[in-house]
């Protein structure tokens, strides 16, 4: 692995020190990592500017009703209705209602994750993010099982559960939904068209089967907001990803962050091959320039925040 991302003390407890307290530092050993605890509350505040997680996370249901037109934020001329279903499944308040952690994980789903074995420090942390509805049951020893908050983008339905053409399918999805046991399932439902039918389908199930979820959706403003942030700090983001959204949302309540599963790119630092995703068989290709993202500048951006302690990324394997 590259020096850069070092896993000095890879215990999330790591001791807060001042960054003074390391500038005379012997060159030759590689930097511990050490949590800026001043920088980390600057970016709280530049991005309540922008966004407030506590409010962005979830439309709520004092907001909407039934029968609600909305203009989806990437095909604004196409339009979906409030359901039923969607309706009785909106919050009533915030998930994250003065909700205070002291180390968050986000979850990314690189195959950097493979043979890391950090399960076991995914798991430590306070709050655990991941994304897209992720496996974790096969692969517990490199990414662990606590799930606070999990992501769903509609298309996840279609990629990982065949849009749920059969009984196996829908069973599949079932158990993944059970498996979260209490967390919050955050679904962007509004973002952009052609994923309504699928959103339509989750909402079903978890009131069919009483499935113990909370269930959020993002706030119509939230995507422009968090690319706005970005974009005025001169990252110039197409649309943000998952990841860096979750980061994005969790500088709110999570006093540190660390990020693992973050690795766009084919090669590890080791320069042997790097899976997309951990769980599946995803190409490259896919993030090619059709894609939205622009993963690989986002990266960037994260691995500056990484050397100046505002988060910690871990690209290597955990101690
Ligand atoms: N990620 C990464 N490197 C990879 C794969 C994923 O850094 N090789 C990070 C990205 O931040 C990504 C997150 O992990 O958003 C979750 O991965 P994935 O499910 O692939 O998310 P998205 O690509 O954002 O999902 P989508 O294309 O459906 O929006």
């Amino acid at each position: 692995r590259t020096d850069m991302i070092v896993n000095g003390s890879s215990s999330p407890a790591v001791v807060e020190q001042s960054h003074e307290s390391i500038k005379h530092r012997d060159k030759t050993v590689p930097p511990q990592w050490i949590h800026n605890q001043t920088l980390s509350l600057t970016i709280r505040k530049h991005i309540l500017k922008f966004l407030d997680a506590e409010k962005d996370i979830s439309v709520l249901k004092g907001t909407l009703k039934p029968g609600d037109i909305i203009h989806y934020v990437f095909d604004r001329d196409s339009t979906m209705n409030i359901s039923q279903n969607l309706y009785a499944l909106l919050p009533r308040t915030s998930p994250l209602k003065g909700k205070h952690y002291r180390t968050c994980a986000i979850v990314g789903n690189s195959g950097i994750l493979l043979n890391s074995g950090c399960g076991k420090e995914i798991d430590t942390h306070s709050f655990v993010i991941r994304c897209n509805l992720a496996p974790v049951q096969e692969y517990t020893h490199d990414v662990g099982t606590k799930t606070d908050l999990v992501t769903m983008n509609p298309s996840v339905i279609q990629r990982a559960f065949e849009d749920l053409v059969n009984d196996t399918w829908r069973e599949k999805l079932l158990q993944r939904l059970h498996s979260l046991n209490g967390s919050i399932l955050w679904i962007p439902a509004f973002m952009a068209k052609g994923g309504k039918e699928r959103v339509e389908w989750v909402n079903e199930l978890i009131l069919k089967h009483h499935i113990n979820v909370r269930t959020a959706y993002p706030s119509l403003r939230l995507l422009h907001a968090v690319r706005g942030y970005w974009l005025t700090n001169k990252v110039y983001i197409k649309r943000p990803t998952t990841g860096l959204l979750m980061y994005t949302l969790a500088t709110r309540f999570c006093n540190r962050i660390y990020l693992y599963g973050f690795w766009p790119f084919p090669q590890g630092p080791d320069q042997n091959p790097v899976k997309y995703h951990y769980y599946d068989s995803l190409k490259y290709g896919y993030m090619s320039q059709a894609s939205p993202h622009t993963m690989p500048l986002e990266f960037k951006a994260l691995k500056v925040l990484h050397h100046q302690g505002a988060l910690k990324l871990t690209v290597g394997p955990c101690d």
